[in-house]
């Protein structure tokens, strides 16, 4: 994975940069137009009420920006944000700490969400219902169950698996928003506001080649923009064009939809070894060696988004578009 350019889990690089690139207001935050409008008039509201934003649950595929948005979450409603994630909480006395320690209205925000182990997780519930703690004290017929309040937060929960979530969590939350892959559109607007940041001087051509590129991901359109900043650096002049942008991801072995050789050998796999599927997924993934979890995070939302592959109660099917952008003749597949 880590030579990938193009994979959108985040890599030891991108966290210097991201931070400089994050948006930090509502306005800022590219593309999302249902979601953010709907999270303007909640944040409003709880504003006005003097209430706190209802749970915020933010699911997506990697690199679609669901840190960025809790972060502006919290900045739009002015409160202070407290960071952790599923794994890194391991018991249900950290959890009771973190949560005793949150100041009124603030933003609790949980990463990967749906790795919160069982126990945990049932702190949470009385937690989002009621903003209280309930535990047992002492053993036996004098046990007592107590109760105790804690401030009114938020929790903002992230994951990339909403699938994953148990029933009774996900019901606790009062928004649930599913981020969509970017349009080459928003994608250029995100690049260009990058550029700026990052005193990059940029043909508008070259942006939205970029952007094309970029798998519907900021992520990735952010570190493609860092990539052919160096060849622009090293071959031209500082600037980027379209020629050197051509270059640069050719070198990479990007295609013209930013597909690369994970991608073909999917395809390929699919369609040479499979007869065009219907594959399950684990057979595919043994078959090209890649985690079957990476190959349903991160490969197959963009592949389906671009009509090449869809995913049938019997397994993964390749489609015409597929075969015509491979150069291979389309013979249909198995499904019928
Ligand atoms: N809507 C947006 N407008 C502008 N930039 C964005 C937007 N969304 C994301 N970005 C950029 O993409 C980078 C990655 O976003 P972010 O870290 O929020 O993704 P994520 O969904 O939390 O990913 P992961 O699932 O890996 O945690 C950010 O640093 C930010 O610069
Ligand atoms: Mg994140």
């Amino acid at each position: 994975m880590e030579d990938r350019f193009i994979t959108s889990t985040k890599n030891w690089t991108d966290a210097e940069i991201e931070n400089s690139l994050r948006p930090t207001r509502l306005d800022e935050y590219v593309g999302q137009e249902k979601i953010k409008e709907s999270l303007k008039i909640y944040i409003k509201a709880a504003k006005t009420r003097k209430d706190a934003l209802d749970h915020v649950l933010l699911y997506g595929p990697p690199g679609l920006g669901k840190t960025t948005l809790s972060h502006i979450i919290a900045n739009e409603l002015g409160s202070q944000i407290k960071i952790t994630s599923g794994p890194a909480i391991e018991h249900a006395a950290d959890l009771a700490a973190i949560l005793t320690n949150l100041n009124k209205y603030d933003v609790l925000f949980i990463d990967e969400i749906h790795r919160l182990n069982k126990t945990v997780e049932e702190i949470l519930y009385p937690a989002m219902e009621d903003f209280a703690l309930d535990f047992i004290v002492g053993k036996g017929p004098s046990a007592k169950n107590m109760r105790l309040k804690i401030q009114p937060f938020t929790l903002i929960g992230a994951t990339t698996k909403a699938g994953m979530l148990t029933g009774p969590l996900r019901d606790r939350f009062g928004v649930i928003a599913r981020l969509e892959l970017y349009s080459d559109e928003e994608l250029r607007v995100i690049i260009n506001r990058s550029a700026k940041i990052l005193n990059i001087e940029i043909d508008q051509t070259a942006s939205l080649d970029i952007a094309k590129r970029s798998r519907g991901t900021p992520r990735i359109a952010n570190r493609l923009l860092k990539r052919v900043r160096d060849y622009a650096d090293v071959l031209g002049t500082g600037k980027i064009t379209k020629e050197i942008t051509d270059q640069a991801l050719a070198k990479m072995e990007i295609d013209e939809l930013g597909l690369d050789f994970i991608d073909r050998k999917i395809l390929e796999s699919i369609i040479y070894k499979f007869g065009g599927g219907p594959v399950g997924l684990e057979t595919l993934s043994a078959t090209i060696s890649e985690d079957s979890g990476t190959i349903e995070d991160v490969y197959e939302p963009y592949l389906m988004q671009l009509g090449f592959i869809s995913r049938t109660p019997r397994g993964r099917v390749a489609l015409e578009n597929a075969y015509n952008h491979l150069g291979i003749p389309y013979t249909g597949n198995n499904t019928k």
